[in-house]
């Protein structure tokens, strides 16, 4: 049970904005709260956060609504992934069905240097169909699950970035794994593309200061960068940072 004074959120995290809520959300200033950060529980440190995790999957929109009423849930946080799109429809659906107050955290666009080579693309199989031609040493660093559309380029030899080696051999057929953490630093970006030759840059238009770093590696180097644009998440109540997302729930209590 709750105290009458003690209000829950819940903050949908797996990114930098989620554990930064976290940490912001155990500190004295938020005495009155009780944040519950949730991870899907596929490769995200959870012991790195402090206050109440709780991982895996909710068992869809049904699910996530059930655990909002039985945790007394009043706010929801959704600081997912701007590709994580399931959850976020989920966690909308639910907050309407349940009437708890939901906040989406948009992270703003990468600022594009003037000069960059950029080719925005829908798909990650559009993705793959603009690289014939562009370069023979591709960076991927779409994630493990974006790599599918890229398995029958012949004739280049991918490095892929993944957080965590992977268990099985990816589905690509020539490729070198670098397995590392955001934020990445811009001189880091920089030795990695040199290092491995990239001649093209292959990423998600995530957005947000942690990976920002190799769009101007790209620039610098005068590589194109193929992006697949962002999906839309549309009629959210949205803000585009921690800071604004704290300056909401502030707002509330
Ligand atoms: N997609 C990316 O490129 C990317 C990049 C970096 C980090 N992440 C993080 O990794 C997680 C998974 O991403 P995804 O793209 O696989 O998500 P997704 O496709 O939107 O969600 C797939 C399913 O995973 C579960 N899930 C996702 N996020 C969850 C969370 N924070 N807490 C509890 N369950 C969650 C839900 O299962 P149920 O239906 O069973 O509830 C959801 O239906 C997200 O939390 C996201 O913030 C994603």
């Amino acid at each position: 049970m709750l105290s009458l004074e003690t209000r829950r959120v819940l903050v949908l995290g797996g990114t930098h904005e989620g554990a930064e809520l976290a940490r912001r959300l155990a500190g004295t200033e938020f005495a009155d709260i009780e944040a519950i950060t949730s991870l899907a529980g596929r490769l995200e440190l959870a012991t790195l956060l402090p206050g109440r995790v709780r991982t895996g999957g909710f068992g869809g929109a049904a699910g996530l609504k059930r655990y909002l009423a039985n945790q007394q849930i009043a706010f929801v946080i959704d600081a997912t992934h701007p590709f994580a799109t399931t959850i976020s429809a989920h966690a909308a659906e639910a907050c309407a069905g349940e009437g708890v107050a939901l906040l989406r955290i948009d992270r703003p666009a990468w600022n594009i240097p003037p000069g960059t080579r950029w080719i925005a693309v829908d798909s990650m199989d559009d993705a793959a169909g603009a690289l014939e031609g562009l370069g023979r040493r591709p960076f991927l660093t779409v994630g493990r699950r974006g790599l599918e559309a890229f398995a029958r380029l012949e004739g280049v030899r991918f490095l892929v970035r993944l957080l965590a080696a992977p268990a099985e051999p990816l589905p690509l057929i020539d490729y070198e794994v670098v397995v590392a953490r955001p934020p990445h630093s811009l001189g880091s970006e920089r030795r990695l593309m040199e290092a491995h030759r990239i001649d093209v840059l292959v990423t998600k238009e995530s957005g947000g200061e942690a990976t920002a770093s190799k769009i101007e590696a790209a620039r610098a180097r005068d590589i194109p960068v193929v992006a697949v644009r962002r999906p839309p998440m549309r009629n959210r109540e949205a803000v585009a940072g921690v800071d604004a997302a704290l300056a909401w729930l502030r707002e509330r209590l």
